[in-house]
């Protein structure tokens, strides 16, 4: 058994480390542990780690030395004001900066234990087990059966009935009943909350373990936004959820932990960076935040 020499928490089961160390072929590091200031509960679980992370577009310095734990099997809310580097940082969960020109990260990364930017990790199976959700509903100009049924065709993942896991599929992301019989027709005629679902089903029918979120429901009216935070509350037991959200009350309805960032400007150049404040169970964060600028953010005294 690997143990977190700390405090006697096993990280990383040995079967995992084997099934990794088989699928990667490389040994597996136990990601150390986490014992930074800004950290206000340590989460032993973590599935995800981020380690002093910077994230660079060009010579713009986008985020500066992030540390950041993700629990396996919670969900866990970015929030902060406009420009803190949210989105920048989720996109660093699933090598998603990769494919923006420019874009550097330094740190850390792991994934179960795995430095996710190591040489001979593949960026795409990492995509495909740590997915994401945008912003904006992004279905395939395609029929509602092919959206779900594309990812595991184009991956070559191997389904005994590909009918069975669309309806799997589409049942996890809470949308089967309402689009059982019309499977065939084209997924533009979905409703955007019904679009946001399918995206969802979609990241799962890959199977992935993670799932990240962009601000899912920004483009949603109060119900269909409803109707995803409940999803997500149901996806929480066989997923890991990450959700960047600039709207408080749903990091406090949605989230175990919360995290809040913040810009902060360099005197010399006025380039904003973002920094991660504070991190903590979310009914810490909202609660008896420990720093300043989390109370006054949360209080609404700053935007
Ligand atoms: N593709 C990009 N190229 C250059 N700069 C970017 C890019 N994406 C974001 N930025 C910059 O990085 C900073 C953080 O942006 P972003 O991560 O989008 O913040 P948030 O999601 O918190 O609003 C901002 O200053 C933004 O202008
Ligand atoms: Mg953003």
């Amino acid at each position: 058994m690997i143990k977190d020499t700390d405090t006697d928490v096993p990280v990383l089961k040995p079967e995992e480390e084997a099934r990794l160390h088989e699928q990667h072929g490389v040994p597996v590091h136990v990601a150390p542990t986490q014992k930074r200031g800004k950290n206000n509960d340590r989460v032993t679980d973590a599935i995800l780690t981020c380690e002093d992370v910077n994230v660079f577009y060009g010579d713009f310095r986008a985020v500066t030395g992030v540390d950041l734990d993700f629990a396996r099997n919670q969900i866990t809310a970015l929030i902060g004001p406009s420009g803190c580097g949210k989105s920048t940082l989720i996109r660093v969960l699933n090598r998603m900066n990769d494919l923006i020109d420019g874009a550097r990260v330094e740190g850390k990364v792991t994934f179960r234990g795995v430095d996710m930017y190591a040489k001979n990790v593949d960026a795409i199976e990492v995509r495909r087990r740590i997915g994401m959700v945008f912003q904006k509903p992004n279905p395939f100009p395609k029929s509602i059966y092919d959206n779900i049924a594309y990812g595991p065709r184009v991956i070559g993942m191997k389904v005994a009935n590909m009918d069975d896991l669309v309806e799997e599929a589409l049942t996890g992301a809470a949308l089967w009943t309402e689009v059982k019989d019309k499977l065939k027709q084209s997924a533009f005629g979905l409703s955007g909350g019904q679009q946001q679902r399918l995206c969802i089903a979609r990241t799962i029918a890959v199977k992935p373990d993670v799932i990240l979120m962009d601000e899912p429901c920004s483009a949603l009216d109060p119900i269909a936004t409803t109707r995803i935070e409940d999803l997500m509350a149901e996806l929480r037991r066989n997923y890991t959820i990450v959700i960047v959200t600039h709207n408080m009350q749903q990091a406090a309805r949605v989230a175990d932990r919360t995290a809040f960032f913040t810009a902060l400007a360099d005197e010399g150049t006025g380039d904003r960076t973002g920094v991660l404040v504070e991190y903590g169970t979310t009914t810490q964060i909202f609660e008896s935040p420990r720093d300043q600028r989390t109370e006054d953010y949360i209080s609404g005294r700053f935007g």
